[in-house]
């Protein structure tokens, strides 16, 4: 038996198949490789094993999923395919609720036809908008603020309504922001054009590829006046979608779980950490605040610690280090200089 991980060339889809292959499942990677490259797939193979299959098809085509899911024998599912800039998916509405909310049509449908049954779904901490109070769990109002969060708001709800009529079991994972890369340095997050994360951003500052660093912000209401994120490791949350399909129950239907650390961290501490794991100052600048941007955000964990029996146990230090190997290993991602 196999998991099918879709959208596994991607950034953490490419380390969550590495911990697949190491939990001991059959790993199979169905990509259109939109945001991706095969040169991620060589490296995840470098990882697992040289002839891990991979497909390069839409997942939103529910019958190229259901031939994988038979010829494979698939009878789980790690559904990461989607387009996630925030900005992009305000230019491009159409497109991104027609990427994200159609491939989790394709997926789900191939799956019911297909007898296959557990599904983890990549949700994010984006559903819960700007919230009135922090930590957030899972029962916090929701509310998307750009039309990315509302096509993970609407998956969320559509993977609701199937589950409560058919035999899929789902748990959605509500990311919140994740960095680092696998300690190989083999593996790690490739942005396409300028990136718009915080510690992309940072690193390819870092690696003379983008001039300095503008911190958006230094008038909110947190101890030193920069926006506060839950960061976490990709690979503690690689293992969170093990734990996951570890612990799901038959007839389980949805249930939504944070996958964070618990912790908040701001801008300039986040920038503080770089500069001590890569050794220099990095150059920034202050700019006023990004639209859109929420002041605080961090997860309340304990759900995930109490049905997945997980818990994040990488420091921001151990994130900004792994992402610094990967970046000094790839500066120009996998792409060759
Ligand atoms: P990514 O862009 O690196 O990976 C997504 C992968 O899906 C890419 O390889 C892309 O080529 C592929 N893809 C997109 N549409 C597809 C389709 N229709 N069919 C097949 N493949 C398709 O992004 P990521 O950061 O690895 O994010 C993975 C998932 O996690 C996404 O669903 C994203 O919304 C969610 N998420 C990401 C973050 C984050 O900050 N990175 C936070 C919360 C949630
Ligand atoms: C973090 C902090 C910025 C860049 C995004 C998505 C969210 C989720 C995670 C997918 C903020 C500040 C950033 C820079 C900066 N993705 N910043 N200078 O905005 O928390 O979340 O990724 O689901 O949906 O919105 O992450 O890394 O962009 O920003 O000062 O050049 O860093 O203002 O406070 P964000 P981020």
């Amino acid at each position: 038996m196999s998991v099918l991980v879709t959208g596994g060339a991607g950034f953490i889809g490419s380390h969550t198949a590495v911990v697949l292959h190491e939990s001991g499942r059959k790993v199979v990677i169905l990509d259109d490789l939109s945001n991706s490259s095969t040169a991620a797939v060589d490296a995840i193979r470098s990882l697992t094993r040289p002839d891990l299959p991979f497909v390069e098809a839409d997942a939103a085509d529910s019958d190229v999923v259901g031939r994988v899911i038979v010829e494979h024998e698939v009878d789980e599912v790690v559904h990461f395919a989607a387009y996630k800039s925030v900005s992009e998916s305000v230019e491009k509405p159409l497109e991104y609720y027609s990427n994200n909310v159609g491939s989790t049509i394709g997926v789900t449908r191939a799956m019911i036809e297909n007898g296959v049954s557990r599904l983890v779904f990549s949700s994010s901490c984006t559903v819960y908008g700007e919230p009135d109070e922090v930590p957030v769990t899972e029962s916090s109002p929701t509310g998307a603020v750009n039309p990315y969060g509302a096509t993970k708001l609407v998956c969320e709800q559509l993977l609701v309504d199937v589950a409560a009529v058919s035999a899929l079991d789902v748990m959605a994972l509500r990311y919140f922001n994740p960095v680092g890369a696998h300690p190989s340095g083999n593996i790690g997050e490739d942005p396409i054009g300028v990136p718009t994360n915080l510690v992309p951003y940072l690193m390819q500052v870092a690696v003379g590829r983008l001039d300095r660093l503008s911190v958006f912000g230094e008038d909110y209401d947190t101890p030193d006046g920069s926006a506060v994120r839950d960061y976490i490791h990709v690979m503690d949350l690689a293992h969170g979608h093990v734990a996951a399909l570890d612990s799901m129950v038959p007839h389980g239907r949805f249930t939504a779980v944070n996958l964070g650390t618990g912790e908040g961290h701001s801008v300039l501490e986040v920038l503080a950490v770089a500069n001590e794991v890569i050794g220099i100052s990095l150059p920034t600048q202050v700019a006023g605040r990004r639209a859109g941007d929420v002041e605080r955000i961090w997860a309340d964990p304990t759900l995930a610690a109490q049905l997945l029996g997980w818990h994040a146990n990488r420091s921001l230090h151990e994130m900004l280090a792994d992402h610094w190997h990967w970046q000094q290993k790839h500066p120009t991602g996998y792409r060759a200089s």
